[in-house]
């Protein structure tokens, strides 16, 4: 997964000094880096029953609307507060930076659909939490989530293993 590493930008104090923050973009416009960085998200989940990919705003939107693609299975956007036209559920959350709330249509899910939830990156994981709180909400069984980038240090994969979520990412910056 080195060229995976090696294909994401680090930018510091951005979006807020001290934050290193790592900008998947670079590995997105490498189409080498970005067909590995699908194939491998999808590899352990290939097996199993999948009925649909959540992704998470925004970038999340980028790379879980390519793993739905390649498990022939439906897209949910989980979206920033008032972006979706129908009726919503919302979850508010911390993040490394900052606060904000994360919203689903009410009837994304259908009670008993096994979703794999997509996100560029892991931090603390309260965005990842806010989905599943709401995904579960809304009656969806939560297989597993897939990052590209891990923070560790951060804990967010701890927090949601404590969920009873299996996690996996493709890179961590220490
Ligand atoms: C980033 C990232 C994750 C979240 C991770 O999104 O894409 O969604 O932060 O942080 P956490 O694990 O501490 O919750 P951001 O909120 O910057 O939104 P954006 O993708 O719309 O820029
Ligand atoms: N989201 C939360 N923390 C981040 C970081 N350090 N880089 C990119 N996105 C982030």
């Amino acid at each position: 997964m080195d060229h995976l590493k090696a294909a994401i930008r680090t930018i510091p104090d951005y979006p807020k000094p001290g934050i290193q923050f790592r900008d998947v973009t670079t590995l997105l416009g490498d189409a080498g880096a970005f067909r590995a960085a699908v194939d491998a998200m999808v590899h352990p989940f290939a097996g199993k029953k999948i009925d649909c990919v959540a992704g998470i705003e925004a970038r999340g939107f980028i790379l879980g609307g390519a793993v739905a693609h390649q498990l022939s299975v439906g897209f949910v956007p989980v979206r920033k507060k008032g972006k979706l036209p129908y009726r919503t559920i919302g979850q508010s959350y911390e993040l490394e930076y900052g606060v904000d709330e994360v919203e689903i249509h009410v009837d994304a899910v259908r009670p008993g659909e096994r979703v794999l939830i997509v996100d560029d990156l892991i931090a603390t994981g309260g965005t990842a939490e806010a989905a599943i709180r709401l995904l579960r909400q809304a009656g969806a069984e939560i297989v597993g989530c897939s990052f590209v980038i891990d923070l560790p240090d951060l804990g967010g994969a701890r927090r949601l293993e404590a969920l009873d979520v299996a996690v996996t990412s493709l890179v961590s910056f220490e």
